[in-house]
This record gives C-alpha cells, structure tokens and sequence, in this order.
C-alpha cells in the first residue's frame, strides 16, 4: 500500500482542523502540511461551516495564504492568547517534543505556539524519531547577522552538542534571511541529543542567538499519518 507523502500531510491537516470552533482565535503554521491546514480553515469559512475565526500568522508567507484565503488576520500584541495553533513539524519525538523551522519561520511560531492553549502538530510517519536531532537533518538555530560566524563557532563548541557541523542557511548565492532580518545556523548532528532540555538551554544562553528549532514541552497533541491510517498522541 502507498499515498504520496503529500496525501497524507493533507489527511493529518484536514483532522487537526476537526479541533477548529467557531469564535475561535487560531495560530497558523508554516510549511507544506501546515499550508493545507490553512487551505482547509478559509475553506469552512468561505462555506460558512466556521465563523467569527482570527488567526495569527507564523510567517508573512502563512499571512499571505491566509489573507487569499479570507481568513482574518490579527497579531499577538492583540490578540496574546491563542485558542488553538496548527503547525507541522521536521521530527517528533516519543514525548511530543520536536524539531521544526526547517522552513525558516521558528521564531514566530514558537511566539505564537508558546501562547497558544492547544497545539496540534500534523505530519506524516516520516517525521518520527526516538530522539530529537536522529534524522540527521539541519537543526536551525536562528542569530542576529552580527558576527554570525563568531557565533556559529559557539554554538559548535558547546559540549551539550556534541560536536555537530555547524553551516550557513543559503538561499541561492546569498544568506537566507528570516522574516525578522536575521540568520539561520543550521546544526547537523553526528548522532541523536542526548539531553534536549540541555541543549535548548546552552543554546539560548548565547547572546546573539533569538530563537532556535528545540520545541520542547509544547505540543499537546500530535497528529500523525500513515498508510494505516492517523493516530492523534495527546499530553
Ligand atoms: C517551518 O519553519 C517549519 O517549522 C515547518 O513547520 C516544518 O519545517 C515542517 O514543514 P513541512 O510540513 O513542510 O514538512
């Protein structure tokens, strides 16, 4: 048995959307499973099956779906306490802690996820590891653009690291910069984190360093599809 990848981050999306109540203020992810989660809300609303929503952006990329999508928009200085946020992820963890920002926008969306009541995660069996950093795919580190590459070499030597690569994000022949005009460290890990707590920690105490992808403590429910169908883990 096969789906494409991508039917099932569009089956994991349309269940976390079930979670979505009229009158409700959401927080909307970024990224190819979260877009259709997206997609679906402006759907309902266009047919009149949801109302009176207000959404958060986590990207202006997700803000400029949205408003093409007729789903209102506000801000956090507003609107600081979020019903329910939907998001994907790069890995998930069997505790619910994960890794995302792949695409970028993991600043804004730990702003937004950190405020948020619920939040459901929606991938595909893909993402799933047995510890945080074991796919072997760039941890993102976000950092102001001054001396990055001083910083890059912190981030490198901390020992609750364990020696990963450290590496620029490109976006063609120029640095990829966030929505907030900063850089992206990508770490690459040798082997899966030990202690993820700890490495959160030892990352954020750098000064220079505004955000990073360890989303720990934050889920509270994780909607994962497969061929055999979706499961939903809850805290
Ligand atoms: C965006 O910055 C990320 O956190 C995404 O949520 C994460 O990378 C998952 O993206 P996909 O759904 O495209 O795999």
């Amino acid at each position: 048995k096969t789906v494409p990848q991508d039917e099932l981050k569009r089956i994991a999306a349309y269940k976390a959307v079930e979670y979505v109540k009229s009158g409700m203020v959401l927080g909307l992810g970024t990224g190819s499973t979260a877009n259709f989660a997206v997609a679906r809300i402006g759907q309902l609303l266009k047919e009149g099956k949801l109302k009176d929503i207000i959404a958060v952006a986590t990207s202006t990329r997700t803000a400029e779906q949205a408003v093409a999508a007729g789903i209102p928009l506000s801000g956090l200085d507003d609107h600081p306490l979020i019903d329910l946020s939907i998001d994907g992820a790069d890995e998930v963890d069997p505790d619910l802690n994960l890794v995302k920002g792949r695409g970028g926008a993991l600043l804004r969306e730990k702003m937004v996820e950190t405020a948020s009541a619920t939040f459901v995660v929606v991938v595909d069996e893909t993402k799933l590891v047995d510890a945080l950093g074991g796919s072997g795919l760039a941890m993102p580190v976000e950092v102001v653009q001054f001396c990055w590459k001083y910083n890059a070499e912190r981030l490198k030597k901390l020992p609750e690291l364990a020696g990963c690569e450290v590496k620029l994000r490109m976006e063609g022949d120029n640095p990829f910069v966030t929505d907030n005009s900063n850089y992206i460290i990508e770490l690459y890990f040798k082997e899966p984190i030990k202690d993820a707590k700890a490495a959160a920690n030892a990352i954020s105490s750098i000064p220079g360093v505004v955000g990073h992808g360890l989303f720990l403590d934050m889920a509270t429910h994780v909607i994962i599809a497969s061929v055999d169908g979706v499961t939903v883990r809850s805290k």
